[in-house]
């Protein structure tokens, strides 16, 4: 699955503004000053390394799949071409700080298992900006709960790392985690937008139409109705999640 370097751009500022400032601040805290490595997992063009690196500092390796967002990453920043659904370990094995942003919904419950017995007992988990599946559009579009329901199974499809757990997703990590001994928190981090974000709420309201029509679920009229009321709405709110879990040691 890949993602276009205008639409990670486009998301970005929202992603900035929703990340929860209380997690924030606790991993902040944890790290003390400390010069640590933080992996990115999945960073696009390194979106949490803009939000995080001024406030944690450390030595950064940005991960990602795709070339044309590599290219786009911060100039000086290790940055590593892999394919994490093959070289998920090597990746976290010496990381003090594990982090992602919008990638664990992408991932399957065996990928998380795998990344749980990859970490060492020291390493920090932050994975923040997880669609959690609660979406609230105004004023609320005609046939706005059957194509809701039908955009979260689509969210579970395979995105290349087997079948997506989509909103199930910090929930799945945040027990795995909780199960061998690390301190997990989980905080809200929706994006709320209103005419300051026309054009992402134009853009979700697009990649929502074609996510729906996949499944079926709307067509012809109805589609077209409940996209265009999506397209024009004044408000959105779409829910995230964000996790940080402290190590037991
Ligand atoms: C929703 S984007 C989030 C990007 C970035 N973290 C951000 O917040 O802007 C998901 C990212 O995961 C990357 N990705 C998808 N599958 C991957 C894989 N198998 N290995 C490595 N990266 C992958 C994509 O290329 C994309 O950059």
């Amino acid at each position: 699955m890949s993602f276009s370097p205008d639409w990670l751009a486009l998301r970005e500022p929202a992603d900035h503004a929703a990340r929860s400032p209380a997690l924030l601040g606790r991993l902040e805290r944890w790290v003390g000053g400390r010069d640590l490595r933080i992996v990115d997992l999945g960073s696009g063009t390194g979106s949490s390394w803009r939000a995080l690196a001024p406030r944690l500092g450390g030595h950064w390796t940005l991960t990602d799949l795709d070339p044309v967002l590599l290219e786009r990453m911060p100039a000086g920043v290790e940055r590593r071409q892999v394919d994490l659904s093959a070289e998920l370990e090597d990746m976290v094995v010496r990381a003090d700080i594990v982090t992602g942003s919008a990638l664990i919904d992408l991932v399957s419950a065996e990928w998380l298992d795998r990344l749980v017995a990859a970490l060492a007992p020291s390493t920090a988990v932050y994975f923040a900006l997880s669609y959690d599946g609660r979406e609230d559009w105004s004023p609320a579009p005609p046939f706005e709960a059957q194509a809701l329901a039908a955009f979260r199974q689509h969210q579970e499809g395979d995105k290349g790392f087997g079948p997506a757990l989509g909103p199930g997703a910090t929930q799945h990590l945040g027990a795995a985690l909780a199960a061998r001994g690390w301190q997990v928190s989980v905080a809200d981090s929706p994006w709320r937008l209103g005419s300051g974000q026309r054009a992402l709420i134009e853009a979700l309201a697009d990649g929502a139409r074609d996510a729906v029509a996949e499944t079926g679920a709307l067509i012809g009229t109805e589609l077209e109705a409940w996209w265009q009321a999506r397209r024009t709405a004044q408000r959105a709110s779409v829910g995230h999640l964000d996790l940080l879990a402290l190590p037991p040691s």
